[in-house]
């Protein structure tokens, strides 16, 4: 699977503002569209807090029409990324993983300088999309950065869907992809086959060879836009397709959805939180920092079944 991308621009690259004059204006959440075109960067007063609702709804507002949201200066543990993420809806359910010894609903995604098992992350995928309901939101806080690396890459999946002719869009609209967590935790899976130099807590286990099957093309229920919902780690099939079919059309749309024009490459710089949307975009932990630490603090909130409308 390629998942190298050349000639995208980064955060810095892309930090022009364009002007967006649908931001609600609040004193304390100050929007800032990058020209990606589904990224912002978003100034807030301490996050690790109880917000007030204004705040909050300005930042949900934000969410919905950027599904990348950039937080710079905020220095989160993992409490207050739990007091943050909490204010935006439920925790989700993250399995395969062992929580972190902070926050049971806290993931410290860590790789140490000497680690040499794969990196975490390191294909495209939407987060536990094999779930019935996979997690809408996912937030990521830096605590140790690399001196240089580890980006974290998005791709879009409204800019994919909408890019598509209206003959392919009709064509895939009635597909559901097979969705299941085997290539990653299953006992034949990547991280079976881990050495032991890994510091993150992974749990393999037969449970990941399970198959759940979601819309190919799935309604975003706050946006209300269509999107391209399928994922190189955890989409394996599309449902009643020969093998040899489904291979050769996801490969085809998994080419299309990772294109330049819909991809943001985010530079991590100290102190800053990211959340994301599982439900219209994908993304990749890049790597390039070995011999380096990079601990992160993660968290993902509820989401509902993916549905067509
Ligand atoms: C993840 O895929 O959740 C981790 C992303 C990253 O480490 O950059």
């Amino acid at each position: 699977m390629n998942r190298s991308v050349t000639n995208i621009p980064s955060g810095e690259e892309q930090g022009t503002i364009i002007p967006c004059p649908i931001e609600p204006q609040t004193t304390k959440v100050n929007v800032k569209p990058l020209h990606a075109g589904f990224v912002a960067s978003v100034d807030t007063p301490s996050l690790d807090r109880q917000l007030d609702e204004e705040t909050l709804n300005a930042i949900r507002h934000a969410w919905r029409q950027h599904p990348v949201l950039i937080f710079p200066g905020q220095d989160l543990d993992p409490t207050g990324l739990a007091t943050f993420s909490k204010q935006l809806g439920e925790f989700g359910d993250d399995p395969y993983v062992r929580a972190s010894k902070f926050h049971e609903n806290i993931i410290e995604v860590r790789r140490e300088a000497k680690e040499t098992a794969p990196i975490f992350g390191h294909s495209w995928h939407s987060d536990w999309s094999f779930q019935a309901e996979p997690p809408s939101a996912t937030l990521l806080q830096s605590h140790v950065l690399p001196p240089f690396g580890g980006d974290t890459v998005f791709a879009s999946g409204y800019k994919a869907y909408e890019a598509l002719s209206s003959a392919m869009q009709e064509m895939l609209l009635p597909l559901k992809a097979i969705h299941s967590a085997r290539s990653a935790y299953g006992p034949k899976g990547l991280f079976a086959k881990d050495d032991d130099t890994r510091s993150m807590k992974i749990i393999v286990s037969k449970d990941a060879e399970e198959t759940c099957l979601h819309p190919l093309i799935r309604t975003h229920p706050e946006s209300g836009k269509r999107a391209l919902y399928i994922n190189h780690v955890y989409t394996v099939g599309i449902d009643g397709f020969k093998e040899s079919e489904s291979s050769a059309m996801l490969n085809y749309l998994f080419r299309h959805m990772a294109q330049p024009a819909f991809i943001y490459r985010h530079k991590w710089r100290e102190n800053a939180l990211l959340m994301w949307d599982n439900r219209c975009v994908i993304h990749y932990a890049d790597g390039g920092y070995t011999g380096h630490q990079r601990i992160m603090y993660r968290a993902t909130l509820a989401g509902e079944r993916p549905v067509l409308r």
